[in-house]
């Protein structure tokens, strides 16, 4: 049973200061009558949450301690606990890079060097990926060899040759992940080129990434973690329990990044009206879209412009999710916009974004089948081994890879290192939309076979392949290539 008090006595606590009248107090029956999964008596009621009651926060951008102008950027980040207020008046202990939950944005240049020393003083240990990135094999988060806890250090380098690409770092960890990316282990990785550089895009202020992701609460406040749970019902965004978020009448740039465990989210803003998609994972798409609603399996990423000068200041707006899983009128929310002033707006988003790299033919045809049942996850009728390699590559060879999902549930694919091509979604051929961009993660529907293409080249190695919902993805759903 939950109770206001309990709660605000985990706040106090904790040293939060204000929390009365934040959470309202419980009334009887307040368990949740669930989703598809059980919730207990000591879950925290999501209707418990005032909606819309905190600012959205920004992530902060990280500043290099060295820098060799062109050549390098190197960076120091160190994983600790912290204790957040996601819930107002509630202060939540989370897994962070710096202290920062969201975690903080690294912005890196193509062909200029990044490099990151990973301090670990977790109690566990960690391995980081930059998911989205042509990195090493050795520094793209092997799932079994980790930064150990309590002060361990890696230093990974990232050369970002590679174009532009909104890309999000996270744990890696054999069968950890999916925990420690749930417990707030995820960063923002903003690579950007000359491309994008020279299209006059919303910026500065007005260019903002927004990490989306769902959470499960214990009657205390404290995140409540358990592998599979369909009944993660409270939506993040930047961090905080549906929060709002102030803006000009004028166009914002969003970088949305799903990083929920297993969640989809299809967005969609209140008032049906239309916004343009200009890029997904890696970078813009080549000519803008004008859309109505956005989806994003877990790992996948969607830039959007919203042009709020249609509205007058005092408007207010929902960012809305018209996914299912859980209570709709809790996970239908997302963000609420307050339009509360004008501003200047010189931005344009032009007619043609990027010409994207010419596709070179395909001589090897694969095929994937993801399976799920009794708690184990495959891919082609294995679970995840480290280190056993499934599918050997030949370096340089361009492939397309038929990923079916067979079953009722919903998946995604994610290949590390390479940016593959969408080219065939259920028989249909992909030459427009949202997916005819470059992408790392696709989804991959209920019965669905989708095709992707991809040039493996520029790093020999072992790299990952797996469905992008940890859960399924620590359940086994993962499995090894060597290109060689
Ligand atoms: Cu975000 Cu193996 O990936
Ligand atoms: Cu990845
Ligand atoms: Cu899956």
């Amino acid at each position: 049973m939950i109770t206001r008090r309990s709660i605000i006595k985990t706040g106090m606590a904790a040293g939060a200061a204000g929390a009365a009248g934040l959470l309202v107090p419980a009334t009887a029956g307040t368990a949740s009558a669930a989703g598809t999964g059980a919730t207990t008596a000591n879950d925290l009621d999501p209707a418990l949450v005032a909606k819309f009651s905190q600012a959205m926060p920004l992530a902060p951008v990280v500043a290099p301690y060295m820098s060799m102008p062109m050549m390098m950027d190197c960076y120091a980040l160190t994983m600790k606990e912290a204790d957040k207020e996601i819930l107002p008046g509630v202060l939540t202990r989370v897994w962070t890079f710096n202290g920062q939950f969201p975690g903080p944005v690294i912005k890196a240049r193509s062909n200029v060097r990044t490099v990151i020393d990973q301090t670990n003083n977790l109690p566990a240990g960690v391995s980081v990926h930059l998911h989205g990135a042509h990195v090493s094999a050795d520094n793209d988060g092997d799932p079994v060899v980790l930064i150990p806890p309590n002060g361990g250090t890696k230093t990974y380098t990232y050369p970002n040759a590679q174009p532009h690409a909104s890309m999000w770092f996270h744990d890696h960890a054999h069968h950890a992940e999916s925990e420690s990316a749930f417990r707030g282990l995820a960063g923002t990785y903003l690579l950007t080129d000359d491309v994008e550089q020279n299209l006059n895009l919303p910026s500065g202020a007005y260019d903002v990434p927004i990490q989306l992701r769902d959470a499960r609460f214990d009657d205390q406040g404290q995140l409540a973690y358990q592998m599979g749970d369909q009944n993660r019902s409270v939506i993040l965004a930047n961090g905080k329990a549906w929060p709002f978020y102030e803006v000009a009448a004028r166009k914002y740039r969003f970088r949305l990044c799903n990083t929920a465990n297993t969640r989809f989210f299809t967005l969609v803003l209140s008032d049906g009206s239309s916004f343009q998609q200009i890029g997904s994972d890696g970078g813009l798409l080549p000519a803008p879209l004008t859309v109505n609603k956005v989806v994003l399996s877990p790992g996948e990423r969607a830039d959007i412009v919203v042009d709020f000068s249609r509205y007058a200041v005092g408007t207010t707006l929902e960012l809305r999710n018209e996914g299912t899983g859980g209570l709709l009128e809790h996970i239908s929310k997302v963000l609420q916009f307050r339009v509360n002033r004008t501003a200047a707006d010189t931005s344009v988003v032009p007619s043609t974004l990027r010409t994207l790299p010419a596709m070179q033919p395909a001589t090897v045809n694969r095929s994937f089948t993801l399976a799920m049942g009794g708690g184990v996850a495959t891919i082609n009728g294995l679970s995840y081994v480290p280190n056993r390699i499934d599918t050997e590559i030949a370096y340089g060879s361009t492939e397309i890879w038929s990923v079916t999902n067979p079953g009722a549930g919903s998946h995604n694919f994610h290949l590390h290192l390479v940016q593959f091509r969408v080219i065939e979604r259920g028989g249909v051929p992909v030459t427009s939309g949202p997916e005819y961009g470059l992408k790392d993660t696709v989804r991959v529907g209920p019965g669905e076979t989708v095709k992707i293409q991809a040039t493996f080249t520029g790093y020999r190695g072992q790299y990952l392949y797996h469905c992008h919902m940890f859960d399924h993805a620590a359940m086994g759903m993962m499995a090894t290539m060597r290109i060689s």
